[in-house]
C-alpha cells in the first residue's frame, strides 16, 4: 500500500479528487489534511463508501502546523504530497491579502520542508516520492483577444491570490532546482462541478437564480474563462502525479472558453425550462462594479500534457454545465447547509469517517 498526503480535501477540487483517486488506485491510501476554513466542508466527503473509508483518514489541521505535519510523517510512511490547500477566492484576496500569503506561500513551504526532511536521506532522495503543487493558470496573468498560455509563458499575476500562487510555484521549483526534490506543478483553468462553494461564479448563479435573487455580473460580463469539468482536472493531476517526469510543469485545460455573461444566460435558460419557472429570466442579471485588477481573458494550451501523458478532457462544457446544474438541483440539502452555515457544525455533529 502506498500512502499519500493530500491537503485541502474538504474543498471543492480536493474532495472530488479523493473520490476519483480512491476509486482508481485500490492499492493507495490517503491521509487528508484540511483546516476546515469557511471553504472546507467535511460533508463533501460524506459519500465515501466503506471500502474507501478503510483507505482514507481525515486529519483536521493547518498546513502551517509543522508539528502536526511532522507527526503525520512519523505515524505514516508518506510517499507523496498533493497540495490543494489554499485560500482560493480572488475577491477575498482583494479585501484581505495576508491570509493568502500565510496559507498559499508559507504553508506550502512548511510542506516542502517536512517532505525534504523525510525524503532526503544521506544526500539521496527516497525512490518513488513526489510533491505535486496544484496551481492555477491565473499565475500567467491576463491574455488579449488571441493566444494561449503555455508552460513557458511569463508569470505575471495580478491579484493577491494569483501572486501568492505564483510565489508558491517558485518555491516548489526552488526545492527542485536547489535540492533536487522530485516535484511537479500543474496549472489548471477554472473548474466547475459538484461541491463548489457558492461564492464562485457558477454555483452562485445557480443558487441565486433558483431563489429569484439578483445575479451580480462584474463589469460588462465579457471576461473570458476557460472552463474545465472538475473530474477532468482530477484525472490530469492523477496522471501527472503518477506518470510525469520530475520537474515538469503542466497546463491543464479543455478549450472551453466562454464569456461570463454567456454562462449566466445559459444557466438561466436551462433552469427556467427545467423548473418551468418563468421568474428565472435575464431580468435577474445585475451588472455591478467591476472587480479591481480583473483579468480579462484566460485560455490554456494543454498540448504538453496531451502529448506527454495522453490526458485529454472527457466532458465538454455543454454537457458538464448541465450535469453540474442538475447536481445542485438534486443536492439542495448540501447547498442549504452551506448557505445557513450549518455545514460548519457538521464535523462535530456528524463526523464519522
Ligand atoms: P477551495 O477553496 O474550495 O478549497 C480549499 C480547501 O483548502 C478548503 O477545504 C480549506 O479548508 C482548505 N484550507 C485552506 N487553508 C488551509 C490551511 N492553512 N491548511 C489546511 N487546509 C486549508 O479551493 P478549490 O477550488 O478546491 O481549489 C483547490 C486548489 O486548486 C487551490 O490550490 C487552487 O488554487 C487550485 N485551483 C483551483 C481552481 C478552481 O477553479 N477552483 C483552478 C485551478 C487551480
Ligand atoms: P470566480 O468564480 O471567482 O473565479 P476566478 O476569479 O478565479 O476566475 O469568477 C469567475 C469569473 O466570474 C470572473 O471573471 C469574475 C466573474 N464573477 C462575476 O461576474 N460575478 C460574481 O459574482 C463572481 C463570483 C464572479
Amino acid at each position: 500500500m502506498k500512502t499519500i498526503l493530500v491537503t485541502g480535501v474538504a474543498g471543492f477540487i480536493g474532495s472530488n479528487f479523493v473520490y476519483h483517486y480512491l476509486s482508481n488506485h485500490a492499492d493507495h491510501c490517503i491521509i487528508g489534511l484540511d483546516k476546515l476554513t469557511y471553504a472546507g466542508n467535511i460533508e463533501n466527503l460524506s459519500n465515501l463508501n466503506d471500502e474507501y473509508k478503510q483507505r482514507f483518514e481525515f486529519v483536521r489541521g493547518d498546513i502551517n502546523d509543522r508539528n502536526l505535519v511532522l507527526d503525520i510523517f512519523k505515524t505514516n510512511s508518506i510517499d507523496g504530497i498533493i497540495n490543494f490547500a489554499a485560500e482560493s477566492h480572488v475577491d477575498r484576496s482583494i479585501h484581505d491579502p495576508q491570509i493568502f500569503l500565510k496559507t498559499n506561500i508559507l504553508g506550502t513551504q512548511v510542506l516542502l520542508d517536512i517532505a525534504k526532511e523525510n525524503w532526503l536521506i544521506n544526500g539521496n532522495w527516497k525512490s518513488e516520492v513526489k510533491f505535486l503543487q496544484v496551481s492555477t493558470d491565473e499565475v500567467y496573468g491576463s491574455l488579449g483577444e488571441t493566444g494561449y498560455f503555455v508552460e513557458s509563458s511569463q508569470l505575471d499575476p495580478h491579484s493577491p491570490y494569483s501572486a501568492s500562487k505564483a510565489s508558491a510555484d517558485l518555491f516548489v521549483k526552488a526545492y527542485h532546482d536547489t535540492f533536487g526534490m522530485p516535484i511537479n506543478i500543474t496549472r489548471c483553468s477554472n473548474n466547475y462541478g459538484p461541491y463548489q462553494f457558492p461564492e464562485k461564479l457558477i454555483p452562485l448563479i445557480i443558487y441565486n437564480a433558483t431563489n429569484h435573487k439578483s445575479i451580480p455580473v462584474y463589469g460588462d460580463g465579457k471576461q473570458v474563462r476557460d472552463w474545465l469539468y472538475v473530474i477532468d482536472h482530477c484525472k490530469a493531476i492523477d496522471v501527472v502525479f503518477n506518470k510525469a517526469t520530475s520537474g515538469e510543469i503542466y497546463n491543464i485545460g479543455g478549450h472551453n472558453e466562454k464569456e461570463n455573461i454567456e454562462i449566466v444566460e445559459h444557466i438561466l435558460d436551462y433552469l427556467s425550462e427545467k423548473l418551468n419557472d418563468p421568474g428565472i429570466n435575464t431580468s435577474l442579471i445585475k451588472h455591478v462594479k467591476d472587480r479591481l485588477g480583473h483579468d480579462r481573458r484566460y485560455g490554456i494550451d494543454a498540448s504538453k500534457i496531451m502529448n506527454d501523458l495522453n490526458w485529454e478532457p472527457t466532458i465538454m462544457f455543454d454537457e458538464g454545465i448541465n450535469l453540474t446544474i442538475d447536481w445542485y438541483l438534486n443536492n439542495t440539502s448540501w447547498i442549504n447547509h452551506v448557505i445557513s452555515g450549518e455545514y460548519q457544525a457538521f464535523y462535530d455533529l456528524n463526523y464519522s469517517i
